[in-house]
């Protein structure tokens, strides 16, 4: 156990998903794995470990936003060994070529800061997704027929941001999206040696200010937990 994950040692698989939202993790393990069972529920946030396709895995929330993630993710790492973090979750278009509920594969994760700014300082390091978990997701969603767009996405420090200079200066550096995780996911995996990516599903269009109804947005999330179990196991 450690402090925010009640789980005992060897009850988290080397294998993590983690969408931002508990009941997502809950919903997630429940369609997709065999026997799941649930690991964790310290402070609410759910964490599941089953199997897909013969392989263990552990579907656990991270909460929203890179102080949270950081918690959830250290812990997962450096106490229970996880070897394989893919974060699956929602994010809003930056391009117009971008449409809702297309899925995006977040190759760099670009930042105002991170939980990891008072190591990096004046250096602006660039966090990047595992090459073998960025190749197979974008196999897999060909195989599946989703469009996956492969490039940088934005991981903001607010969702209610006052800065709209700043979207537009993104959008025109060809960033995919913004979401509010996958840079310190990415920072800490580069950090300890293991693999990460981020698989994210359009649910809101900055540009065109579209969003998608709540009822849709279950299928798209279907849609990319698949990517993200085939990716992990390819
Ligand atoms: N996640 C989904 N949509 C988002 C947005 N517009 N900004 C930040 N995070 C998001």
């Amino acid at each position: 156990m450690t402090i925010h994950i009640g789980a005992q040692p060897g009850e988290i698989a080397p294998t993590v998903l983690l969408p931002g939202d508990p009941y997502r993790a809950k919903w997630a393990a429940e369609t997709f794995l065999d026997a799941p069972k649930q690991v964790n529920d310290v402070r609410g946030m759910l964490g599941f470990t089953g199997h897909y396709k013969g392989n263990p895995v552990t579907i656990h929330g991270s909460g929203m936003g890179m102080p949270s993630l950081s918690i959830y993710a250290n812990e997962l790492i450096r106490d229970y060994g996880a070897k394989t973090l893919i974060r699956i979750g929602s994010c809003g278009a930056m391009q117009d070529k971008v449409k809702l509920r297309d899925v995006i594969l977040a190759m760099t994760a670009s930042s105002v800061s991170t939980p990891s700014s008072g190591i990096f300082r004046d250096f602006n390091f660039a966090p990047s997704a595992d090459w073998s978990l960025l190749k197979a997701a974008a196999e897999a969603a060909e195989a599946k027929g989703v469009s996956a767009h492969v490039g940088g996405i934005y991981s903001a420090d607010v969702f209610y941001d006052e800065r709209p200079d700043l979207n537009e200066q993104m959008t025109r550096h060809g960033i995919l999206g913004v979401e509010m995780e996958a840079a310190e996911l990415y920072n800490l995996a580069l950090r300890y040696g293991v693999r990460a990516l981020a698989v994210l599903t359009v649910s809101d269009h900055l540009i065109r200010h579209e969003a998608l109804p709540s009822a849709d947005r279950e299928r798209s999330f279907g849609d990319m937990v698949e990517i993200a179990l085939e990716a992990a196991f390819a």
